[in-house]
């Protein structure tokens, strides 16, 4: 071909039409292989899936439901075996129990089980599952010693300068120092000194009771969404009841940091990062060495933050042990001339302090909502995944869409009220340092169908009619710097197409264009894209499949709107990471 290097697309797979069924579909040439189901055996002594006997028991040695998530940390130089960490987002209980026949969520919370609720609990969490490729493919290492899953009930500590506060002791831990479970866990990290974080985010859909105004915890469930009720934990177990255990929310909405190297540790929610609805935590390393962590809080008018620790990354595994302990938590305000600026959120530091009712950094971060507000952070349109680009430095933040934006509030950061497609901020931290305090920022892109003038998308002119998406969520980087972008929302009527993974170019000339890659099947949300280091296997992760194809409708077990990946009557849909490789081999093109 005769294109110049300076026209040359960074991207040269055949581009996927875009369209929605009961199938996933991948850019020709390209095979997709779903590695993990859910119920998939992890353990030797695993029982095998059986939908119509799921208990606890067995889900507890399973891979967990709606995987989220994906990292992969090698275990050899070639990269051809590794361990890989898979977050379980939450559970669907009208697509994993027969017989529900729940028309609303109050119906399913109603109609649940104690057995039911434990099994849910137990498909929450994590897993990690050593995995090898092999001639026929990746496949998971049943039995290996690495294999763990973390649920809802999985011993945690709580770390960090807000462990141990009386705001987080409950009768059933005086310490205020150990929790029960992680819940919501979406997107996360992996460490240089290979550690999974991993971030809490809607917690308030587990918790009930309301509590009176003038209880003192009242307004930080306020700021949480707490009243938003989705699951029936409550009713068999008080502490998901704020009225009885008021405590027992402010031991969660953390991020999690994990070693899948020691099944046996218990994971540590790092109190240092926060405390809101945790989307993602990648991270980079600043120019001095110290470590940085992104993260994004999901909600319409909430901030993108940004955690930078005290001390540099150790080229020892174990001398980072409590590296995320202490560092300073900074959210963003994204000026309209395009500068940016960290702002602290430090206890004692401009209005935190306790006038404002802070009387600790503790409260500052169990608070950190409010606290971020105080100092004047820029509300945005739902921030998901914060990436790095590794090559370039810049930092990518995928905005997913906010419908509660007016026309009044729309401002350069968050160009548009409403904001049904969602855009992508590009962040270039000054003097290329991803710990100075500074930063000049610009809109990548404008997400939704750029034929609609009021749609107002802004993909450049060389997108195809298959190239353009809505409402970006989690994104990866590929050893070349290039940016993968995976969706949540696209629909039948949203926009036409399922959700699933788009290329986007970031430099030179074709800046802004995006291309069509794969895409999941109809009810699913694209989750986890994750590379291998050779960039020759790209993992995705298939989330809650078989949904219906429309907003708030509930799914059913009998009847779900698809049955991928298996495809058997006897058996229901099935969230599942799939592994992405090229026919006969090499990278990703
Ligand atoms: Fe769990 Fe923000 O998506
Ligand atoms: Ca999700
Ligand atoms: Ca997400
Ligand atoms: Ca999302």
């Amino acid at each position: 071909r005769a294109a110049s290097a300076a026209t040359a697309a960074a991207f040269d797979f055949p581009e996927l039409a875009a369209g929605i069924d009961e199938h996933l579909h991948v850019a020709e040439g390209y095979a997709a292989q779903p590695l993990l189901r859910w119920g998939d055996p992890l353990f030797a002594d695993a029982p095998a899936f059986d939908p119509r006997r799921q208990n606890a028991a067995a889900q507890e040695r399973q891979f967990g439901y709606n995987n989220d998530f994906v990292g992969f940390i090698p275990l050899d130089a070639a990269g051809q075996r590794g361990l890989l960490v898979v977050n379980h987002e939450y559970t669907n209980a009208e697509l994993m129990f027969p017989g529900l026949n729940a028309v609303d969520r109050k119906g399913v919370i109603a109609a649940l089980s104690p057995d039911q609720v434990a099994v849910e609990m137990a498909a929450h969490g994590g897993s990690v599952v050593e995995i090898v490729r092999e001639a026929e493919g990746w496949r998971p290492v049943v039995g290996s010693l690495y294999t763990r899953r973390i649920t809802a009930t999985t011993p945690i500590d709580l770390t960090g300068p807000a462990a141990g506060h009386p705001r987080l002791v409950t009768e059933a831990d005086p310490s205020g120092r150990r929790v029960l479970g992680m819940i919501n866990n979406c997107s996360g990290g992996v460490t240089p000194w290979g550690t999974w974080l991993s971030g809490e985010e809607n917690i308030n859909y587990y918790f009930a009771g309301a509590l009176p105004d003038a209880h003192p915890e009242a307004g930080n469930a306020k700021a949480m969404g707490m009243g938003s009720l989705q699951y029936a934990w409550s009713r068999f177990h008080p502490r998901f009841d704020l009225a009885q255990v008021p405590n027992e929310a402010n031991r969660f909405g953390w991020v999690v940091e994990i070693d899948p190297f020691d099944p046996a540790s218990a994971p540590k929610k790092r109190t240092a990062l926060g405390r809101f609805k945790h989307e993602g935590a990648a991270g980079a390393r600043a120019l001095d060495g110290r470590y940085v962590v992104y993260l994004g809080d999901d909600e319409r008018f909430q901030h993108v933050y940004r955690f930078v620790s005290d001390g540099r990354v150790q080229p020892e595994r174990g001398g980072n042990a409590d590296l995320l302990d202490s560092g300073t938590l900074s959210v963003a305000r994204f000026a309209p001339d395009g500068t940016g600026r960290w702002l602290p959120l430090v206890h004692g530091r401009d209005k935190l302090n306790a006038e404002n009712g802070f009387a600790s950094q503790a409260d500052v971060l169990i608070e950190t909502r409010r606290a971020a507000k105080l100092m004047g952070a820029t509300p945005m349109d739902r921030p998901e995944d914060i990436e790095a680009n590794p090559r370039t430095g810049r930092v990518y933040v995928m905005l997913t869409n906010n419908g509660k934006r007016t026309a009044a509030q729309e401002e350069p950061a968050n160009p548009r009220g409403p904001n049904a497609f969602g855009h992508v901020i590009e962040i270039a931290p000054d003097g290329t340092d991803h710990g100075a305090e500074t930063f000049r920022w610009e809109v990548l892109v404008r997400c939704g169908d750029p034929s609609k003038p009021e749609v107002r998308a802004s993909f450049s002119a060389l997108t195809t009619e298959n190239g353009w998406f809505g409402m970006p969520d989690n994104c990866a980087f590929d050893g070349r710097g290039r940016l993968w972008i995976a969706t949540d929302g696209n629909n039948r009527r949203a926009t036409g197409r399922a959700d699933g993974i788009w290329a986007v170019e970031t430099e030179g000339p074709r800046r802004g264009t995006a291309r069509h890659f794969l895409r999941v099947p109809v009810g699913a949300e694209m989750c986890g894209p994750c590379f291998t280091p050779d960039d020759e296997t790209f993992f995705v992760a298939v989330q809650h499949p078989g949904e219906p194809d429309e907003e708030g409708a509930l799914g059913s077990y009998e009847m779900p709107s698809t049955r991928w990946p298996d495809f058997s009557p006897d058996l229901p849909p099935r969230p599942s990471v799939v592994a992405v490789t090229r026919k006969g081999g090499g990278r990703i093109a």
